[in-house]
């Protein structure tokens, strides 16, 4: 790819990165000359504003979003000869909550022009699902890039089967939708059971590693409660017998996925800063999709569609490789990698998001990569997530663009 004589920058620019400043290293150092390291309050402050960022009633912290998968599927009830439903276009971690579980979950095709689930193939997988009489438990929607999925629509299909809905909002946290003229955080569970969270560096907001469960069920809350800490209650209604104020019981077979009040501490203050971090996510987004709107881009690429009524938080930003009449997938994912390269060689970091998960050797394998995947398929071939995080300046992303427009002559 032709880059001759274009000005390299110095440093690599990443895909996505966290922002940390002088008052979160305050934070986390107040909090470790304090009384708790762990199971302290800090805990539940960050739960509550986390509450508060996504209008949700309850929420559990915990070690990371793939823990809170795990625990989701648990307390959905999910076991061995269960089945659940999530989409092809998600990091491995959506469907390995119910494979933890010891259930099934059975993959669903995409829009190619969102990355989103395609509610067409959910409905006539679930129906499949039904027919051989094992219709799904449960639903894992996934918010791919900061774009709310079909919450509304997944919630019809799942009350079909009885099944339960988790939204997975890692990538969806400030996200809202419009449902019938009203709008809808992501996390807040209007239309879905819980929904799962990640603060991993790369995340809205970060405690290194950490996620959390939303709930508005008082139920599903305290199963949860229960489930972080090994299974055990000290809840007076709960226990067979009470042997003094030191005593516990272990009612169920839980683990232990607690998050510290270290992480907590630091995302404190990080929710501080979530609204500035949010606005400046769409601006850069904004920035893009002001210079992908020009001629000059039309046969080269094409941002990620976002669906009506949506406002996304802005994850990821992705374009995909505009594909030429008659050409192969195979063609589109060749010219895809030789970008890739093309801008690492000029220190920007892309990623792809994501490798279908039928694709996975670990899934094949066991039976878990049934069905036709079109529009992952398509997806995946163009697919490439530009650099998007709050600490980018105008600059960067006129880089990016600059580079781009470089390496695509
Ligand atoms: C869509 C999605 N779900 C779940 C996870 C798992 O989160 P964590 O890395 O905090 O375990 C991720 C992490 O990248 C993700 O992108």
């Amino acid at each position: 790819m032709a880059t001759e004589g274009f000005q390299k920058r110095a440093q690599l620019l990443p895909y996505g990165r966290q922002w940390i400043t002088d008052e979160d290293v305050a934070a986390v150092v107040e909090q470790l000359r304090g009384d708790w390291l762990t199971q302290g309050p800090t805990i539940a402050r960050f739960e509550a504003a986390l509450c508060e960022l996504t209008g949700a009633k309850y929420c559990v912290a915990v070690a990371s979003g793939t823990a809170a998968l795990h625990l989701a599927a648990l307390a959905a009830n999910m076991g061995a000869g269960d089945t659940g439903l999530t989409s092809d276009n998600t990091f491995v971690a959506s469907a390995n909550g119910m494979r933890y579980a010891g259930a099934r979950p059975m993959l669903v095709d995409v829009d190619p022009r969102t990355g989103l689930i395609d509610t067409r193939s959910l409905a006539a997988r679930a129906e499949l699902l039904a027919k051989k009489g094992t219709p799904p438990k449960l639903i894992v929607p996934v918010d791919f890039s900061g774009a709310v999925a079909d919450l509304a629509e997944v919630r019809r299909i799942a009350d079909r089967y009885g099944a339960k809905v988790v939204e997975d909002a890692a990538h969806s946290l400030g996200a809202t939708y419009t449902v019938d003229g009203q709008t809808y955080r992501a996390a807040s569970c209007a239309h879905t059971d819980m929904a799962i969270l990640s603060f991993h560096p790369v995340k809205h907001l970060t405690t290194g590693e950490g996620g959390a469960i939303t709930t508005n069920d008082k139920a599903l809350y305290d199963k949860l409660c229960e489930l972080r800490t090994h299974g055990i209650t000290r809840e007076a209604s709960k226990l067979t017998h009470n042997d003094g104020p030191w005593y516990y019981e272990q009612v169920e077979l839980g683990y232990h996925y607690r998050i510290t009040d270290l992480q907590c501490a630091l995302g404190l203050a990080q929710v501080k800063r979530f609204p500035q971090f949010l606005a400046r996510r769409r601006e850069i987004a904004a920035r893009y999709d002001a210079a992908f709107a020009t001629d000059e881009w039309k046969s080269k690429l094409r941002p990620l569609a976002v669906p009506a009524g949506v406002t996304s938080a802005y994850h990821l930003y992705v374009v995909n490789l505009v594909r030429r009449d008659g050409e192969s997938l195979e063609s589109v994912a060749a010219r895809r990698k030789a970008l890739f390269v093309a801008l690492r060689e000029l220190n920007i970091g892309p990623q792809v998001h994501y490798i279908p998960v039928h694709k996975q050797p670990d899934f094949q394998r066991n039976g878990l990569s049934e069905g036709s995947f079109e529009g992952s398929d398509e997806y995946y071939a163009g697919c490439i997530s530009l650099p998007m995080f709050p600490k980018m300046s105008d600059d960067d992303v006129d880089y990016v663009v600059s580079a781009l427009r470089e390496t695509l002559r």
